[in-house]
């Protein structure tokens, strides 16, 4: 069974790629490593034993991915990560975020089309919701207003693939997750953002290791308990679980609808504060930061309702929140390291 996995050199992708290939999957990755490194080809090999196929190929360039589809023609299913991903970025560039996101999912459910592949698996995000007016948010809750570009390029694509699959012989699993965070056990893959980080782990980490002076938390009078934003974070092993389960049920018909999703998370929301102190816990050593102004598309708090996915897929996350933190900790003193 041959999956195609975009972005599968990117973070969430890796994680999914040793997932997959421990429970007997070949996967080809498709990447333009705009946001990752070849050598983690490498180490999915590594944890794994075995090597993955790779094509560098940036899937907005339509004739180079026709032509990829061409040559594998036994691919049974993809699950679709490639995007753009900073809630922040993508305010100030909103067009690299729709020609992007958007392009790129019209160019795979079309090459899915031709070449008769019936199975997507997609990567969304919570962030769906919006600022929702109740919590937790399930997969009934309404979608509100996008709050930044990156979010709506997540609402398009529900939208683009709801479309596709009512009139094409495409079926899809929609995962909407909360914050992935934290790193493979064997410390060989984990969150690597090319450049300065945008997402609150990664620069944390940074921060404790001694790459940067010190973590801005970006907004204190947010209307949370402790003032700073609540997100539901998610160990990232978890998460990929989740899609092996999701590609299988498209694969043995058990899916119940032509589109299903699924809100992945663990189902608790913590402040920036709280996960701060649970680092600091792990590490024994307090954590230089200060508070800044909010970041522009931030939303004030979001956790999900997992109880579906728990009952339908057989699927819930194990690790907490001090697993995500070590686990992360660990593999920002690997990569010192290494360097
Ligand atoms: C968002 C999406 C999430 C998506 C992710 C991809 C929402 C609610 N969530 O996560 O679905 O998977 O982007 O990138 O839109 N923070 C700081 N200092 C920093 C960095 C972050 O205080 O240096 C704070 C943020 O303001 C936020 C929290 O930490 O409250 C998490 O931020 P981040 O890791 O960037 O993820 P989201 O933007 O929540």
């Amino acid at each position: 069974m041959k999956i195609l996995v975009t972005g599968g050199t990117g973070y969430i992708g890796s994680h999914t790629v040793v997932e997959l290939q421990n429970n007997g999957f070949e996967v080809v990755i498709m990447d333009n490593l705009s946001n990752s490194y070849i050598e983690v080809v490498d180490n999915i090999a590594k944890i794994t034993g075995i090597r993955p196929g790779f094509e560098k190929i940036d899937l907005t360039e339509k004739e180079k991915l026709d032509h990829f589809f061409n040559h594998h023609t036994d691919i049974v299913g993809v699950i679709h990560f490639a995007a753009l991903k900073a809630v922040g970025e993508s305010v100030d560039k909103p067009l690299d975020y729709y020609y992007n996101n958007i392009l790129s999912l019209i160019n795979i459910l079309s090459c899915m089309k031709k070449y008769r592949i019936s199975n997507i698996v997609f990567s969304s995000s919570c962030t769906v919701y919006g600022q929702p007016d109740e919590l937790p948010v399930n997969e009934e809750s309404p979608i509100k207003p996008a709050w930044s570009p990156y979010a709506h390029t997540k609402q398009i694509a529900e939208g683009i693939i709801d479309n596709t699959t009512n009139v094409e012989d495409i079926q899809g699993i929609l995962l909407r997750y909360s914050n992935p965070i934290g790193a493979h056990e064997s410390a060989l893959i984990g969150e690597l953002p090319i450049g300065i980080p945008n997402n609150l782990i990664p620069f944390l980490t940074q921060t404790a290791i001694g790459k940067r002076d010190i973590l801005k938390v970006f907004g204190k009078d947010y209307k949370t308990p402790d003032g700073t934003a609540i997100r539901d974070y998610i160990h990232v092993v978890d998460l990929a679980k989740a899609h092996v389960v999701a590609i299988d049920r498209l694969l043995n018909k058990t899916n119940k609808k032509k589109v299903e999703m699924f809100n992945l998370g663990t189902g608790n929301g913590y402040s920036v504060l709280e996960v701060i102190q649970s680092f600091e816990k792990i590490r024994g050593v307090k954590l230089n930061y200060k508070f800044v102004n909010r970041r522009a598309g931030d939303i004030e708090q979001v956790w999900a309702d997992t109880s579906y996915a728990n009952e339908e897929l057989g699927w819930k996350a194990e690790k907490d929140l001090d697993d995500m933190m070590l686990s992360a900790w660990n593999w920002e003193k690997e990569l010192a390291q290494n360097s």
